[in-house]
């Protein structure tokens, strides 16, 4: 039987509560399949902060250290809470982005999928979304602004400033194009890469070398779309996308662009992969506002379950019945509160009611090892 050891860091806000569901579901797909899990839960975030002094403290990096993948949940807190904690310790600087440091997740995967039956939840017109959504933007998550050196100070006319440096080398640039290129050959053999080549050096490197690494995969089309037009694309023609690239920044605004058009952030799940470790976590942050109400959406916190699956354990079957069991329980007229407004033509249910509804669900679903 194979073993493997998960590092749970349920995170701030909602984060412990769609964790529970997202766990519901590895308990099953331990029940069903030959594979056995270790859950070990370790405190990262903001409340991590509150109980150690540290975001991301060195017992959860010696536990992140030896699980074989880490799915985390989301981590902020509201901008009262925040103030609280000297800024380098907030959790994002603090925790969040040393994550993605430490373990080199270069390539973050955002599907973005909406099956046609489930047109109600988008705010686009059903005509605009035809046979469903369906595409995966490929984020370049560890270099760019994010992690550009930063000063500020104020300057010789007695004004303070600010500088960060956007920086990336051609090896950065060139292992997350890889990414890219082999998904869209997997696919449907299309990549659009997105850039700002006519403002940006930045971008003017990345596009050399998105046409050296396009030599390699002949058969993949590559379409360049401008960042700002890419944004108004995914708005009124989303279905010519099928996988888009970009650097981390441009990656941050589009994906929750990418949410914003299926109707929310909280069907937004995804894979971060570097070359020895991956973590999984939601695309979306806290929600501080809704945290404890048992009304949040654990899709994105389920969805990522199922990409630890495909990615860090090679079970993609029981990936895709994850993935089927939740649209299931949509298509079967239910909704959480983040996609319906009440009154509308849905049966409202809560955080764990989404969770049981998906186990059941799974539960009667043909197992690969059957
Ligand atoms: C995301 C989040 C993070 C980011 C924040 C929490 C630092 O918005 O994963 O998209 O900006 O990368
Ligand atoms: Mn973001």
């Amino acid at each position: 039987m194979k073993s493997y050891k998960i590092a749970i860091l349920a995170g701030d806000g909602i984060g412990p509560e769609i964790t529970k569901e997202a766990i519901k579901v590895l308990k099953l797909v331990e029940q069903r399949n030959d594979v056995s899990f270790e859950l070990l839960p370790a405190a990262f975030g903001g409340c991590a902060y509150f109980e150690t002094g540290q975001a991301f403290p060195q017992a959860t990096k010696d536990i992140c250290d030896q699980a074989d993948a880490i799915l985390k949940g989301p981590i902020g807190l509201s901008h009262e809470e925040s103030k609280k904690i000297p800024i380098d310790e907030q959790p994002e600087r603090g925790a969040l982005l040393p994550l993605r440091r430490r373990y080199d997740t270069f390539a973050n995967f955002r599907p973005v999928f909406l099956p046609k039956e489930l047109a109600h939840f988008s705010p686009l017109k059903a005509e605009v979304i035809g046979d469903g959504i369906d595409l995966i933007m490929v984020r370049e998550l560890v270099g760019g602004l994010y992690f550009g050196e930063k000063e500020s100070g104020v300057n010789e006319q007695g004004l303070r400033y600010v500088k960060e440096t956007l920086e990336y080398d051609e090896l950065q640039i060139s292992r997350i194009l890889h990414e890219a290129f082999k998904l869209a050959s997997k696919r449907k053999k299309v990549l659009h890469n997105i850039h700002k080549s006519n403002v940006l050096k930045s971008s003017v490197l990345w596009n050399e070398i998105v046409d050296e690494v396009a030599s390699e995969y002949p058969d993949v089309k590559v379409i360049h779309f401008l960042v700002d037009a890419a944004a108004t694309m995914l708005c009124l023609n989303p279905t010519q996308f099928d996988v888009m690239v970009m650097e981390n920044m441009f990656g941050d605004i589009l994906s929750d662009q990418g949410g914003g058009i299926l109707g929310s952030l909280g069907l937004m799940p995804s894979a971060c992969l570097g070359d020895e470790k991956a973590y999984y976590e939601p695309s979306h942050g806290s929600a501080p506002d809704i945290a404890g109400k048992n009304m949040a959406n654990p899709y994105s916190m389920i969805g990522s379950v199922a990409m630890m699956l495909e990615n860090s354990f090679d079970m993609p079957e029981e990936a895709k019945n994850i993935w089927d069991a939740m649209q299931g329980v949509f298509a079967d007229g239910y909704s959480t509160a983040d996609l319906s407004k009440p009154g509308s033509d849905v049966e409202m249910i809560s955080t764990d009611q989404f969770g049981d509804k998906v186990v059941e669900k799974l539960a009667k679903m043909a197992t690969v090892n059957n």
